[in-house]
């Protein structure tokens, strides 16, 4: 029987390091207690001078030590115990009882380590080093640590192998109401006689019902491990797509005279997922495109950090934006961002490294150091252990539709990039036959010497263009070249601009671009992508705004549609005008508080997917705009009556108004009828605060999201309220932190006064026992709000 418990709590750590850490003798006075999982850097607030630079995030690194005591009873007979991390930063080396058990060098790899023949009944130590002082090591916020969970694994000598039963769906047959799946069971039998078993597997519908049983007998010889398949079928099943993620249970069994020896459980999905070089993205042999969204993994407040709620709260968000894909850039994900994915209906593009060989530069200066280290550091010796490590570890993933190798790899343009490319993808290949391959490659019809070898691309499954209009004459004709010349090709946009810019901020100028601009690039390269169905999508740069990849003093990059806290920017509301075609969508930009510029004309920029719209100032009317671009319910068929001239080509619609103190309104028209309204109106100053608890279960391990927003005299949302706000937690649970997206302010996210930005502010509560939590938010200015809620 396997017995998988969970390992986070009560550890010990310090910033240090000398080898005693590693043993009994060491004295641990100096060492903090905490819970896993833990990002060290984000402990520290970001410094110039830091080494892992803007690349970094000017994040702390260091060589760091774990520690934690536990007591074993008596193993059991012919049993093996193994510790699972599924992730820590970096270069990792796991001591139990003083003695190396194993270890991990690339930051984002799941991995087990042996313990067996070390731990013994009673008092026990493990000790993990973890080594990350060689910086700059990553050209985005990596964080420090071990930073994912942790688990202590319980099973008979004879088991599946780690991630050992591979789940896929083979084919669906005829009119769908057949599945054909294919399940792959690797079996190690680590004892010392050889061993009749059986291999069983079960399916389990949504409600529990089983719909389908299978097995196989093996015979294993002391040592041996041996790989067994069965094809069973699913009658009528109920298909995953990402409008509709139903997701069956799996159950597989090793059994030997009637006694269960080792289980695995997992959730899985029964659908085809394959790319067509004319078609596009065929999910369940339909066309489907993706309009997908790239993340880092980092959850802002908590650093590299990602717990459950944090990526369901913003994935969410994505989903209610009516993105369908994410790519998780550039590295394997946490294995909770993939269930979520599998539960919400996100088509996965899996990808393994941001560097091969070559090193890529970390930071602005090109001194040395920033090119020395890098996960290519282990590319050598270890590339096809890290890959093969998640192609089996995400396998059962429905949501996973697309493994790549990597991005912007550098080897992209040489001989030796094509026989590494073939060397990945057929260890691709080899693990998983439904699934094919890309890699993001960022030089194609680039100038020599960079510009991608065509044998590079024609080498891919599918061939992924990172920002495919960058190079000449492709800014207005995107793919249109490649097409003609290979027309077997299967494309996807692995990278392409998203819209982002700073939320609330309605400057005219700045780094970032405006808010009256920021979304033209997307809109151009969204009517090529839209009406072309050999370009299966895109998965944009980036979904969610992310630490690193910045230049002081700034702590992020504000590329994406969401803050770092989760929070909705204007460009959010353009995606989900195009993307969310089940829903209206009608919102007006900037806020309409200029207090002084009365007079002054302001670009008053709306993103719907309404036929028409009306605007008025204080009752007046200022104009009507339409559509001419194809769009849901933007163009009527002739016969079918007409009823306005469009009047623009662009995917948004805008005005010049001149600011006057009052209220701007916008009425949007289907059908000539009203559908929706939205208002946008000059506010008090802020009177008070009100604050919305996320979650809707709470218990014990809970992490609780409270978004707080600032309110005027009458309600109103005040969108320029940037006061200092403190916050006092009472009762079983202590603050996380706090964020309010904005890049500039680099104070601690811990600290439990943090200045609200633009009228937002989130904070994240760690629930740490059960009963009544009270959650009290004061601002600088005598504003004051409480939320209670009960942890059960
Ligand atoms: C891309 C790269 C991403 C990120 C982005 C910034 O070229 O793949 O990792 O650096 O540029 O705009």
């Amino acid at each position: 029987m396997r017995k998988t418990t969970n390992f986070n709590k009560d550890w010990y750590f310090i910033l240090e390091d000398n080898p005693t850490f590693s043993g009994q003798e060491a004295d641990e006075n100096s060492f903090r207690k905490l819970n896993l999982p833990h990002d060290w850097s984000v402990d520290y607030a970001p410094q110039e001078n830091e080494k892992t630079g803007g690349g970094g995030g000017y994040a702390k690194s260091g060589i760091g030590w774990y520690r934690k005591h536990f007591t074993m009873e008596r193993p059991a007979e012919k049993e093996k115990i193994y510790l699972y991390f599924e992730g820590i930063y970096m270069d990792s080396t796991v001591y139990v009882n003083g003695k190396e058990a194993g270890g991990y060098g690339y930051g984002y790899t799941s991995f087990y380590v042996d313990v067996t023949k070390l731990v013994r009944e009673g008092e026990n130590l493990v000790a993990v080093r973890v080594k990350n002082d060689l910086v700059p090591n990553s050209r985005w916020y990596s964080g420090s640590g071990i930073y994912r969970d942790v688990y202590l694994v319980r099973t008979n000598e004879i088991h599946f192998d780690h991630f050992g039963v591979r789940c896929a769906t083979n084919g669906i047959y005829p009119k769908q109401d057949t599945a054909l799946l294919q399940i792959r069971a690797q079996v190690v039998n680590d004892g010392s006689t050889a061993e009749n078993v059986g291999v069983l597997h079960k399916i389990y519908d949504r409600d529990g019902k089983l719909v389908s049983t299978s097995g196989i007998a093996l015979y294993l010889e002391p040592g041996e491990s041996s790989d067994c398949m069965v094809r069973p079928t699913v009658e009528a099943p109920h298909l995953w797509t990402d409008e509709d993620p139903y997701l069956y249970t799996l159950v597989s069994t090793v059994v030997a005279d009637g006694r269960e020896l080792d289980s695995f459980t997992c959730k899985t999905g029964i659908r085809t997922a394959v790319f067509d070089a004319d078609r596009g993205f065929l999910l369940n042999g339909g066309t489907v495109k993706i309009k997908g969204m790239c993340v880092h993994h980092d959850c802002g407040l908590t650093g590299a950090v990602g717990y459950r709620e944090s990526w369901e709260r913003r994935l969410k968000e994505l989903k209610d934006m009516g993105c369908n894909g994410i790519r998780c850039s550039h590295n394997p994900p946490a294995p909770v961002l993939l269930d979520l994915c599998d539960e919400l209906g996100f088509l996965v593009m899996d990808e393994a490294f941001d560097e091969w060989l070559l090193a890529k530069n970390k930071t602005d200066n090109y001194y040395s150091e920033s090119l020395a280290y890098g996960s290519s550091m282990f590319f050598t010796n270890h590339a096809k252990e890290d890959l093969t490590a998640m192609l089996r570890r995400d396998y059962n993933h429905p949501s996973v539709v697309i493994w790549s190798i990597g991005n912007e790899i550098p080897e992209q343009s040489s001989v030796d990039g094509v026989k590494i490319l073939k060397f990945l993808q057929d260890i691709c290949h080899q693990e998983d036959s439904s699934r094919m391959v890309t890699s993001a490659c960022d030089n194609i019809a680039a100038v020599e010497p960079i510009r991608t070898l065509r044998e590079f691309e024609n080498a891919l499954d599918v061939v992924g263009y990172n920002y495919v209009g960058r190079w000449r004459e492709r800014a207005e004709t995107f793919y249109e070249e490649d097409r003609k010349e290979y027309p077997e090709r299967r494309m996807i946009g692995t990278e392409n601009p998203s819209a982002g810019g700073i939320r609330g901020d309605y400057s005219q100028e700045g780094w970032f671009g405006n808010y009256a601009t920021a979304t033209l690039h997307h809109e151009a390269l969204w009517r090529y992508t839209a009406s072309h169905d050999f370009v299966s999508g895109d998965y944009l740069w980036t979904g969610i705004d992310y630490l690193g990849e910045t230049r002081w003093p700034r702590r992020g990059a504000p590329c994406g549609p969401l803050d770092t806290a989760g929070f909705r920017k204007d460009t959010f509301y353009y995606f989900r005008s195009i993307w969310n075609t089940k829903e209206i969508t009608l919102h007006l930009a900037p806020q309409w508080n200029f207090e002084g510029q009365e007079g002054v004309y302001k670009q008053v920029i709306c993103y719907t997917n309404c036929e028409e719209v009306k605007l008025y100032i204080n009752g007046r009317y200022v104009g009507s705009r339409g559509y001419q671009c194809p769009r849901y319910g933007a163009v009527r068929a002739w016969n079918e009556g007409f009823h306005k001239c469009s009047t623009t080509n662009d995917l948004h619609l805008s005005w010049d108004v001149a600011y006057e103190p009052g209220v701007l309104r916008a009425e949007g028209f289907r059908n000539g009828e009203l559908v929706a309204v939205d208002e946008v109106c000059t506010t008090g100053k802020m009177a008070g605060l009100s604050a919305d608890v996320v979650n809707t279960e709470i218990s014990e391990g809970s992490l609780v999201q409270i978004e707080l927003s600032a309110r005027d005299e009458e309600g109103r949302f005040v969108p320029d309220a940037c006061p200092m706000i403190s916050c006092q937690v009472e009762g079983p649970a202590r603050l996380v932190g706090m964020d309010a997206g904005d890049l500039l302010d680099l104070s601690l996210y811990s600290s439990p006064g943090r200045r609200m930005f633009n009228g937002l502010l989130l904070a994240a509560v760690m629930v740490e026992g059960k009963g009544e939590v009270r959650v009290t938010f004061a601002s600088e200015d005598g504003a004051a709000e409480t939320v209670t809620f009960r942890a059960e």
